[in-house]
This record gives structure tokens, C-alpha cells and sequence, in this order.
């Protein structure tokens, strides 16, 4: 086990105590490198089962494994000093029991050393939340579209319009109830989170839902413009990585093949360079 507790990040109960605060700033990451980058700008990172989309080129977060997030958990988690490490439980490792979801809960904080995990669903999963968190397990909860859900719910539809809202709303009560410091709302009608966030006591983190959530979420290849596969509308593209990354290859390609590269500057000599005065 490689559980090392960071120094200054915040915990469960203090992302708890944001409620109606200064909003609370988060993004997925799935490396070391891409968690440095936003360790001083984040409260949480979400170490997010979308990776299997992100970077593993799978069609939904379905066929994520327990070995998968501890993996990248380890990696984010190497890569984080100030934010707050959360990780997802993937599809399968909690629905069957509490106490399945207890011991891979478990599994995923002390060999990640992340603060909470985060699982999908509502009222259904209440029972599971409140084991967990009696047995020291901080919950994050996950309500309306739920992607490890897809195929029930019949694609990425958004949830909560007309009689389906009072639905969302009954999983926000539930999952509160249930002791979760927090719960994401993914493509809720911006007034159903509206409501909710001034109804539950535990911060609302919308990703497609409200500007008056209590924090957002995006997943951070969507924001930069790395995953270009498909585009959701509640993404904002903060940069274009993507067609930057892919004219830097097709630069090096050519001079590759032009033999321009590497040049002088890039090569050895046979002898070490004189260690003159510095000048
Ligand atoms: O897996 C993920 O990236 C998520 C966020 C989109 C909330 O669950």
C-alpha cells in the first residue's frame, strides 16, 4: 500500500463547509503531469472513471476496472500537494452490497491515498452511502445522468425535465440524508439544480446543470481541447490542444523524413565539452 497523506489539502468535511461558499473549482485528471498542472488552482480533483473514454479509447465508462483507477489514481495522486484527491468507483465494484462496496471503497483510499470516493445513483444507492460513511468512507454521490447507467437510461440524455424533476430531486434528499459531503448533478435542468442546491445542506457540484451550484465540474481533456471526439454542450472549450498536439507531430514527421531533425543543437559530439570559466 502506498497511502501517503498530503499535507494541506482539504478534507470531506471541509469541501463540506463550502455550502453557499465561494464556488468550489474541480476537473477529472488521470496523470501525474495533468494533476501538477491543477493542483493550485483546484479544491478537488476527480480522478473520474470517464478515463476509460479519455484515454483508454473505450466507448463508455462501463468497461473500467478496479485496476485501472487504482492505477491512475497513484498517478494523480503523485501529482497533487493542495487540492483535494476524490475517486470514482467504477461500474460494478458497489452496486451488488454495501459491504462489496465497503471493501472496494477501501481498496481505492488506501492504495491511492485519496480522500472520498464518488459513486452514481440516488435514493437506490442511499443505503450503500450511509454504510460507507458510518465506516469512514467519505461519499461524493452522483445523481442524474449517471453514464455507468447508459443503458437503462437510454444514452446521455438529460434528467429531471418535467414529472422526471421530482425523481432528481427525491436522490439529492436521499443521498444528503445518507450522510454524502457532496453531490455531483451531471445535465439536471439549470433550474432543477437551482432548487436543489437551495434545498439540500451539501454542496451541489453541477457538470452541465448551474451557474448557481455550490462548484462545477469538466472534464479537463474536454476543457483543453485534447478529446475531440464528441463535444457535450455543457463543455466550454478553454484551449484547443488537440489540432496544437497533432501540427506539432505532423512538423516533427516531416522533418523527420526531411532529415532536418534532429539538427546540430539535438547531437553529441565525441568530446565532452571543455569546462572553461563561466562567463
Ligand atoms: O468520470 C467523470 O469524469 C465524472 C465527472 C464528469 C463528474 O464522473
Amino acid at each position: 500500500m502506498s497511502a501517503t497523506a498530503r499535507k494541506k489539502a482539504p478534507n470531506a468535511q471541509d469541501i463540506r463547509a463550502r455550502k453557499g461558499g465561494e464556488p468550489l473549482v474541480s476537473l477529472t485528471a488521470y496523470t501525474t503531469p495533468m494533476a501538477r498542472l491543477m493542483d493550485d488552482h483546484c479544491d478537488f480533483v476527480l480522478v473520474g472513471d470517464s478515463v476509460g473514454m479519455v484515454l483508454h479509447g473505450l466507448e463508455s465508462t462501463l468497461g473500467v476496472t478496479m485496476e485501472m483507477m487504482v492505477m491512475h489514481g497513484q498517478a494523480v495522486s503523485r501529482g497533487l500537494e493542495s487540492a483535494m484527491m476524490v475517486i470514482d468507483m467504477p461500474f460494478a465494484s458497489y452496486e451488488h452490497s454495501p459491504a462489496e462496496a465497503f471493501r472496494n471503497a477501501a481498496q481505492l483510499m488506501s492504495e491511492t491515498s485519496a480522500g472520498a470516493v464518488k459513486l452514481e445513483g440516488g435514493v437506490e444507492m442511499a443505503e450503500t452511502i450511509r454504510f460507507l460513511v458510518k465506516r469512514g468512507i467519505p461519499v461524493m454521490a452522483h445523481i442524474g445522468l449517471t453514464p455507468q447507467s447508459i443503458n437503462t437510461l437510454g444514452g446521455y440524455k438529460v434528467q429531471g425535465r418535467d414529472e422526471q424533476a421530482e425523481a432528481v430531486l427525491e436522490d439529492a434528499r436521499a443521498v444528503a440524508e445518507a450522510g454524502a459531503f457532496s453531490v455531483v448533478l451531471e445535465k439536471v435542468p439549470h433550474k432543477l439544480a437551482d432548487q436543489i442546491t437551495d434545498e439540500i445542506e451539501i454542496p451541489t457540484i453541477g457538470i452541465g446543470a448551474s451557474a448557481g451550484c455550490d462548484g462545477q465540474i469538466l472534464v479537463v481533456d474536454d476543457m483543453v481541447g485534447f478529446f475531440t471526439a464528441f463535444k457535450p454542450k455543457f463543455v466550454k472549450r478553454y484551449a484547443e490542444l488537440g489540432p496544437l498536439a497533432e501540427a506539432a507531430i505532423a512538423e516533427y514527421a516531416a522533418e523527420v523524413r526531411a532529415r532536418t531533425f534532429p539538427a546540430d543543437e539535438h547531437v553529441f559530439s565525441d568530446q565532452a565539452p571543455s569546462k572553461g570559466p563561466k562567463t
